[in-house]
């Protein structure tokens, strides 16, 4: 369970995300959110959420930025970062990864797979995936 972030990696995930929000199409909630995802590779792949008239066909900004990357091929993740807040503004809370977004991870990151919750560039909570998602379901599960 050795997966730690250096603080380059930590800097680069944190003004990623933050930055990512900028990107974001959410004009029903005006709630924007920014995600960073680094492969184990070393590559970065950001999103936002993408809100629809149809509520339901939103899509939140972790799995924006992980579709991208999987659909670029990518498999092995080592972290991700995540900022979200009303749109124009510095995120006044922690903004946490829905359930569904968790399970994503699940899917494509290992127990250790690291997330940061972005308040701002100095402020930030990081957990692994199983700390957040704790006895997941997944692939294995059904092999
Ligand atoms: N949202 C995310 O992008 N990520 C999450 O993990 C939680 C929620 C988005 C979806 C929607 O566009 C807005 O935040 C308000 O729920």
């Amino acid at each position: 369970m050795e997966n730690r972030l250096t603080e380059n990696e930590t800097e680069k995930l944190i003004t990623a995300a933050l930055q990512a929000r900028e990107a974001a199409y959410a004009p029903y909630s005006h709630y924007t959110v920014g995600a960073a995802l680094l492969t184990k590779s070393g590559e970065m792949y950001c999103g936002g959420n993408i809100e629809n008239a149809s509520y339901g066909a939103t899509n939140c900004a972790e799995r924006t930025a992980f579709f991208k990357a999987v659909s670029q091929g990518e498999r092995k993740f080592k972290a991700i970062a995540i900022a979200g807040g009303m749109e124009g503004q510095e995120p006044v809370d922690y903004a946490y990864p829905c359930g569904i977004c968790r399970q994503v991870m699940q899917e494509f990151g290992e127990a250790d797979f690291r997330i940061l919750i972005v308040k701002g560039k100095a402020d930030y909570r990081e957990y692994t995936l199983e700390q957040l998602l704790p006895c997941g379901f997944g692939g294995n599960s059904i092999q």
